[in-house]
């Protein structure tokens, strides 16, 4: 049986910070209410770095962590919802700028659940035999689609990247992955895309921008982050005293303070970087992991849960040994 394991991990964000106080200039809004209503601190702003730079970076460095030849990865999975162009994928410029051999490489759309959904086909593909070692990698410049003049949604999304490499193992390091979608709350959480040609004629367009329904969207999230851990115990046999780390998404404190009370798991042992980079949708699991390790948060032969939730909407964990 072939089983599949971390390798490597690396993340990267672009190095312009907009603070908090940077926002009270644009929008109605307080430092203090977004640091309570949210914990977020600070994010990083893209200004000159498209989504593949920023996973190019996160790319490079779990590369090198994992000290692989790059001529064996043979898979590579980018999720994002915000691609440089909506074709060529991001993993498709990727395969050239990383000087891959030529290899399968295809972008995902699950919003925040975007990477657990990556590691899901990953393990998946690494485990049926086909495949070897994959980089899956999540990446986001959500700057583009937040309208700077919301501000239920501005002082919430930012950019990052965040890449791990799989390969594979004699024994089940990744132990359950589990990812959903449901459509019926599609409208929570949604962006508009490009209209209809009617008549043949090109229409008035204006920019899309991301619109959130925040208060359900925090519920969904709220129960959805407890459940899946509970999921992902049960179908690995685990108890929650076998669990070192929680990473989940970094979409607001919360959201993980209230999962760390439902479950009566220390908040202290559930990661958080949101405080540093805000909601980075799909980059936030995987850089808020590459981040708990290079913190020593996250030591080798520890069991972790990871758990993610998104527009859709979609939710999903896995339950790995690292
Ligand atoms: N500054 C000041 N006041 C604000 C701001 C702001 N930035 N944003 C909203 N408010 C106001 C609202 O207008 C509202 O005022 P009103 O009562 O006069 O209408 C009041 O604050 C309360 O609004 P709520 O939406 O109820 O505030 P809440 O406490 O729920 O916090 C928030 C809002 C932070 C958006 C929260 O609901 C949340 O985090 N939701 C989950 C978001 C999330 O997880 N999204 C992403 C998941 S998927 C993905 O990442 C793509």
């Amino acid at each position: 049986m072939i089983y599949t394991k971390i390798l490597g991990t690396g993340s990267y964000v672009p190095s312009h910070v907009v603070t908090n106080t940077d926002l009270e200039k644009i929008v109605e809004t307080s430092d203090a209410w977004i640091r309570s209503r949210t914990g977020i601190e600070s994010r990083r702003i893209s200004v000159d770095e498209q989504t593949s730079d920023l996973a190019y970076e996160a790319a490079i460095r779990a590369i090198e962590d994992a000290q692989i030849d790059p001529e064996t990865i043979d898979l590579l999975i980018v999720a994002t919802v915000t691609a440089d162009h909506p074709f060529p994928g991001v993993s498709q410029m990727l395969q050239r700028r990383l000087n891959l051999k030529p290899l399968t490489a295809f972008d995902i759309n699950a919003a925040c659940t975007g990477f657990v959904y990556a590691l899901n086909i990953a393990d998946k593909m690494i485990m049926s035999g086909a495949f070897h070692r994959a980089l899956i990698i999540g990446a986001e410049t959500l700057s583009k689609i937040t309208d700077f003049e919301d501000r239920n949604t501005c002082v919430l999304f930012a950019d990052g990247a965040g890449a791990m490499v799989l390969g594979t193992s004699e024994v089940p390091q990744i132990k359950q992955v589990v990812t959903y979608a449901k459509g019926d709350l599609e409208h929570l959480l949604l962006m508009d895309g490009y209209p209809l040609k009617k008549d043949l004629k090109t229409p008035d367009f204006k920019l899309p921008f991301i619109q959130m329904q925040g208060a359900e969207v925090f519920k969904f999230a709220s129960s959805v982050l407890p459940t899946v851990v509970n999921e992902l115990l049960e179908k690995s046999g685990h108890t929650l005293e076998d669990i070192d780390l929680i990473v989940a998404h970094q979409a607001n404190l919360r959201i993980i303070d209230k999962a760390s009370r439902i479950l009566k798991f220390p908040l202290e042992k559930m990661y958080t970087n949101i405080d540093r980079y805000g909601n980075t949708s799909a980059a936030s699991v995987p850089l808020a992991i590459d981040e708990a390790i290079r913190e020593g948060k996250l030591k080798k032969g520890d069991l972790f849960i990871t758990v993610a939730f998104g527009a859709g909407l979609t939710w999903g964990g896995a339950i790995i040994e690292y």
